[in-house]
């Protein structure tokens, strides 16, 4: 969807805090707020330090910490209202949502925020939401051909006009949509993320996906996604661009940095991440082949439920920047950030890490004539 992938400079997109607790399961003081003033500024401030995108998460219901949720796609409409240029990614289960509904709300935030909305779509790991809720809970690859019936309809309706889809989970039928989202030639509709890394996860998106989302991962990980993705893609003729999740404790010097992770994990709230160890055994572990997101996490990785230490964006400004760098050369293509006190360290990001970040690609990359 954006020009080849690894060729421009790295992008930047953050969590945005919108359920309650922050993103470390951690009883560790977090300088956060899910509500809507502190992420209107937020919003602000990013798109003021770098940051092209902001990922909104999807919960409907407590789990293990996140006692309170705002929708995905309200708080991400409200804050494309807010910003400029950010772009916003709403998170979306396929199963709660009917494609066309979707499509249609995405249609008008897309024209309300002049072209900068955009979809996660995730295929889901919390069975007890979808239980909750009366809803089946397929079991884990089926879970998957659903999402990629839903993308196709999606796209499909975004683009199309007397679009018909007889698929298993969703069916259309001479269905127009007027308006269409925005559209330019390097942006035919609104981007289509994905959240999930099993075998199912990594082919669906080499099949029709815009980004592929990974869970936080160290150098040979994140390699090992990159090439199964891009063999998906390419034997589909396609290609897909690649977001990586990361945790990131800058701070002046890699002693204060390594302090505060000791004192995250020290913090744990126990009983929460045992539940929610429990829990995601319904994701990749569930795969027929035991691949996929949290399979071989450690108590320690899930206290940042995505796994966001295994990135290791922990050190000084220098040493984080040598980092998303490196990660830049495997293929990835955007660092997906959490953090602790947000206000304050996408500040300090904006101001510390990411000049260091532009001149490391800069005297990596042969000028171009
Ligand atoms: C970056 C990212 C964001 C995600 N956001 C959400 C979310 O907001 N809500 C949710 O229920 N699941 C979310 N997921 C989880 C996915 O739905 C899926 O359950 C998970 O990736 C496990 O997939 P797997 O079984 O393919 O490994 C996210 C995953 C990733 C990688």
């Amino acid at each position: 969807m954006s020009a080849t992938p690894g060729t421009e400079p790295i992008k930047f997109a953050y969590w945005v805090p919108n359920v309650s607790g922050g993103l470390v399961t951690s009883t560790i003081d977090q300088r956060t707020d899910w509500g809507y003033d502190y992420n209107r500024e937020l919003a602000v401030l990013a798109e003021n330090n770098g940051f092209e995108y902001a990922l909104s998460q999807v919960r409907y219901m407590a789990s293990y910490g996140a006692e309170y949720q705002h929708e995905s796609t309200s708080f991400s409409l409200a804050l494309l209202l807010a910003t400029q240029r950010l772009k916003v990614i709403a998170a979306v289960h396929p199963g709660l949502w009917h494609p066309g509904v979707l499509a249609k709300l995405g249609a008008t935030a897309d024209h309300l925020s002049h072209g900068r909305f955009a979809v996660n779509v995730v295929s889901g790991w919390f069975k007890g939401e979808f239980t909750a809720l009366g809803e089946h809970w397929l079991e884990h690859d089926e879970r998957y051909r659903r999402s990629e019936e839903f993308i196709r309809a999606l796209r499909g309706i975004w683009t199309e006009d007397d679009f018909n889809l007889a698929g298993d989970f969703y069916r259309i039928r001479d269905f127009t949509l007027k308006p269409k989202p925005l559209n330019t030639p390097r942006r035919p509709n609104p981007e289509i993320f994905q959240g999930g890394n099993s075998t199912a996860a990594r082919q669906m998106a080499g099949r029709v996906s815009d980004w592929y989302f990974s869970n936080g991962k160290d150098y040979d990980g994140a390699a090992e996604q990159l090439h199964d993705v891009n063999k998906s893609a390419a034997e589909n003729g396609r290609s897909v661009n690649f977001g990586l999740n990361g945790f990131i404790i800058a701070r002046d010097t890699e002693k204060e940095a390594r302090e505060t992770l000791r004192e995250i994990i020290a913090k744990a709230h126990k009983p929460s991440v045992e539940g929610f160890r429990d829990a995601v055994t319904q994701a990749g572990k569930s795969a027929q082949d035991g691949k996929g997101m949290w399979a071989d996490s450690s108590f320690e990785d899930l206290v940042q439920y995505n796994d966001g230490f295994k990135t290791q964006l922990i050190g000084t400004p220098e040493q984080i920047a040598e980092r998303i760098v490196k990660y830049k050369a495997l293929g990835v293509d955007l660092m997906l950030l959490g953090f602790l006190h947000y206000h304050e360290e996408v500040e300090y990001f904006g101001r510390r890490v990411l000049p260091i970040v532009r001149e490391l690609e800069a005297a990596r990359e042969p000028a171009t004539v």
